[in-house]
């Protein structure tokens, strides 16, 4: 046994005592927020981390550590005896952190890098939900323009078209997925694509085109453990700059929980015919996934279709999400790590595939940096964080830094997400906006209609009566 296999000692029944998370954004100060409230956690590490995480309480960070070099990771790690590392972003999980830590015997929450591929390679995604029968769009990938076009012409002529996607192959930041009306703006996308792609990168399928799809779009995220998965409630993003789903793509300028459209009862389907197959799939090809399992779903009018997968939490939805769960994460992510997700729930009294929430409903407005998404500015001194705290809001600091004056300033292009919760979806956004709007800094853009239309069904509840029957979304199940 290696020396590191030693991690893990001091979890008890009730979960890790000590945990590194990884990352620094919004997403893994909502994580370090939830866990570190846990009774039974005596300690957060974060590598990096941020000023505004290390002010949460048993939390300690670590700046000089990248989340990306597997043995700074792995040395911090083994040198500070933690129970249990928690991965929050992609890029670790693509550069073989996880790899090492397990190597070395350290419980991870995440996956390997070749479970990972998941979400980086779209091409392979796709292949892995064919082979577990997992409704995609119609698409196929391509290694060279001219069979890609044929086939963006094919679709884009097919009855009833609505147009193509284009989508580069690799991690993208984002960035790699452009929605064409027509061929020519297909054309055009291509050409972009095939012209920036490194030369050697040529011989793999690297660009991927889908039918163009509509419908709401919803996330559904679930802990998952080789064979088994727990999902958390719905959230819906929102992905474009401006309101009305104007402006260009962003990482997510908001998002709410529950998803009126989605409803619980709904989800338990969802996760049996799309994480199940895809984890056995994935568990079939020698690379069993652990972590975060996120479904990107399309509600269409033949029912729900998997846009993408991603190996991780969902970043804003995490933020909306962790403050409903009613079920404590340590002990969940750390029985994920150790493949046995399913004592661990048993061992908190869940039953079902859905983790248990407060009833309440949550809405994350996020506030951007000026000119965010081209060239986001920073070093703006962010003013009313403590009034938006008092109004009662959880504030996740997404791209902040304190100053010498003890100021915090913009440094990222999402900057905060500020959560309100409610008994309703309306009345956690009445709670999210009032609060996001004591808080400025010159050139700071929002939407202003995060969570504002939902169905006529969901007005009233924060977890509606189940609006869609299963037999509906079976019809329009996997083919
Ligand atoms: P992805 O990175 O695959 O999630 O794509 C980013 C966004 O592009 C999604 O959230 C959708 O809004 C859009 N998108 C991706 N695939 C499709 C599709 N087949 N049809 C329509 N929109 C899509
Ligand atoms: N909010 C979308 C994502 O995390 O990928």
């Amino acid at each position: 046994m290696s020396p590191q296999a030693s991690s893990g000692v001091n979890a008890g029944p009730s979960g890790p005592a000590r945990l590194l998370v990884l990352g620094g954004g919004g997403r893994e100060h909502a994580l370090v927020w939830s866990l570190s409230r846990e009774a039974a956690v005596e300690a957060v590490l974060v590598a990096p981390g941020s000023d505004a995480i290390a002010d949460e309480p048993k939390v300690r960070c670590f700046p000089n550590v990248s989340a990306l070099d597997p043995a700074a990771v792995l040395d911090l790690a083994t040198r500070e005896d933690v129970d249990l590392v928690v991965v929050g972003p992609e890029a670790p999980l693509a550069a073989g952190v996880v790899d090492a830590l397990l190597d070395a015997g350290v419980p991870t929450f995440g996956p390997t890098r070749a479970a990972a591929r998941i979400e980086w390679s779209k091409a392979f995604c796709r292949d892995v939900a064919a082979a577990a029968g997992v409704r995609m769009a119609r698409g196929r990938d391509f290694t060279a323009m001219e069979p890609a076009l044929d086939f963006a012409r094919e679709l884009a002529e097919a009855p009833g078209s609505r147009g193509v996607v284009v989508k580069a192959d690799g991690l993208m930041a984002g960035k790699g997925v452009t929605v064409c009306d027509d061929l020519d703006t297909a054309r055009a996308a291509l050409g972009v694509l095939f012209a920036t792609l490194p030369e050697g990168q040529l011989a793999q399928p690297v660009v991927v085109i889908e039918e163009r799809l509509s419908g709401a779009e919803a996330s559904l995220i679930a802990l998952c453990d080789d064979h088994g998965a727990l999902a958390l409630p719905p959230a819906r993003d929102h992905k474009r700059l401006l309101d009305d789903d104007k402006g260009p793509n962003t990482g997510g300028m908001g998002a709410y929980s529950p998803v009126p459209d989605v409803p619980e009862s709904l989800c338990a389907t969802l996760v049996d015919v799309i994480h199940m197959p895809i984890l056995a799939e994935l568990a079939r090809r020698g690379a069993p996934f652990r972590g975060a399992l996120y479904a990107g779903l399309m509600l269409t009018p033949e029912g729900p279709v998997l846009i993408e997968c991603n190996a991780r939490f969902g970043d804003p939805e995490v933020q909306a999400l962790l403050p409903r769960l009613a079920a404590p994460l340590g002990p969940l992510l750390y029985g994920a790590a150790q493949g046995d997700l399913a004592s661990a729930a048993g061992a908190l009294g869940l039953t079902g595939r859905m983790l248990p929430t407060t009833g309440d409903a949550a809405v994350a407005v996020v506030l951007a940096a000026a000119d965010y998404p081209a060239a986001p500015r920073k070093g703006d001194v962010i003013l009313g964080l403590d009034d938006a705290a008092a109004a009662g809001a959880a504030v996740f600091h997404a791209g902040t830094v304190r100053d010498a004056d003890g100021q915090f300033r913009t440094n990222g292009g999402r900057v905060l997400a500020v959560v309100g919760l409610g008994t309703t979806i309306p009345a956690a956004r009445a709670n999210a906006e009032r609060a996001a709007d004591l808080i400025t800094w010159p050139g700071m853009q929002r939407r202003r209609d995060v969570a504002a239309r939902l169905p006529a069904a969901a007005r009233g509840a924060a977890t509606s009566p189940d609006p869609v029957s299963e037999k509906a979304w079976m019809k329009g199940g996997p083919s």
